[in-house]
């Protein structure tokens, strides 16, 4: 890491984006324009396909003014070599009606062999895991990696609470950069938690601005914020993925020490254990560098713990696996 260089805008980091998918591509577009590394490297399984969307990206760097090199790679893990951050969006996204625990048996193998490949020639990295079901997968690279556990960050949280602030300010007419609002818990359906309670809008209550009923409903919006896109989209949503993974590589490269809500491994933090979960982190050059203790009250704790049984259920389907 080059510290002296953190708060310029160029610096000699180099990210590699695993899997040039949609979700891929447009994490590498976002990484790019903001000029976040010297150097990115997509790599993707199918022939051709992560060179020709680098080429594409690439030759956007005249019209948006950006000094980044983009190459693509087709499963050659020595072109990532020396990565400082890694993504990994590998694997099959969900269509419509399924859940994102359903891609368990398809993308748990997946996302074990990206991490092993990635290692050999990256043993530095900060790995930030994308592919779902995203709590078990990031549970799944720091075990397969050995990694550090500060060196594993799973994405979803930032992505819910965006998607939180969407639809409060869809519902108060707030600007989603006045807002203040954490989601928590599992990045599914069913197991992620916005924490109402502690939503904001310049600082005060979003209780001030929205009855009991609208916040309801904004909380049930958000937890399918994931699954409407996938309704209407054929296939799950790839703009705001993309620039929830650019936020979390530029507070890294940058050494931001921003509150980002993200999957981290627990370790009594929250009253869990042995399990990677959204909570409140300080995202820097080390990776995730804290947990922030948000104080939970009864009925967020219960919520919680609950998210966090149906995590460790989900957890213990790799161990029957033969990967
Ligand atoms: C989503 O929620 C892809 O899981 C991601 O859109």
């Amino acid at each position: 890491m080059h510290q002296n260089l953190f708060k310029s805008k160029k610096n000699n980091m180099k990210v590699t984006v695993v899997g040039a998918g949609a979700v891929g591509a447009t994490c590498a577009d976002n990484i790019a324009r903001r000029e976040l590394c010297s150097e990115l490297v997509l790599l993707d399984i199918k022939e051709g396909i992560s060179e020709g969307k680098a080429l594409d990206l690439f030759q956007t760097s005249s019209l948006l003014g950006f000094d980044t090199k983009i190459s693509g790679s087709t499963n050659d893990y020595s072109k990532t070599a020396d990565s400082d951050v890694v993504v990994i969006t590998s694997g099959i996204p969900r269509k419509p009606g399924m859940t994102r625990e359903e891609l368990i048996g398809i993308n748990a193998g997946i996302v074990k062999g990206v991490t092993e490949n990635i290692l050999k020639y990256s043993p530095n990295a900060i790995f930030i895991i994308v592919s779902n079901p995203m709590d078990t997968m990031t549970y799944l690279a720091l075990k397969a990696s050995g990694l550090p556990k500060n060196r594993v960050i799973g994405m979803g949280g930032l992505l819910d609470s965006a998607r939180f602030k969407c639809y409060l300010s869809l519902a108060t007419g707030a600007s989603t950069n006045d807002l203040h609002a954490v989601v928590i818990g599992g990045h599914g359906d069913t197991t992620m938690i916005p924490l109402t309670r502690m939503a904001t809008v310049n600082g005060l209550p979003i209780s001030n601005r929205l009855s009991e009923e609208a916040l309801k409903k904004v909380a049930a919006d958000t937890m399918v914020g994931g699954a409407t896109l996938t309704g209407l989209l054929g296939t799950s949503a790839w703009y705001a993925p993309g620039a929830a993974v650019a936020a979390l590589v530029e507070a890294i490269v940058r050494d931001e020490k921003k509150l980002m809500p993200c999957c981290v491994m627990l370790e009594g933090e929250y009253g869990q254990n042995d399990i990677c979960l959204g909570v409140p982190v300080i995202i820097g050059k080390n990776g995730w560098e804290e947990i922030v203790d948000y104080k939970l009250n009864e009925e967020e704790q219960a919520a919680f713990s609950k998210s966090a049984e149906a995590v460790r259920s989900m957890n213990s389907v790799l161990s029957t696996m033969s990967m």
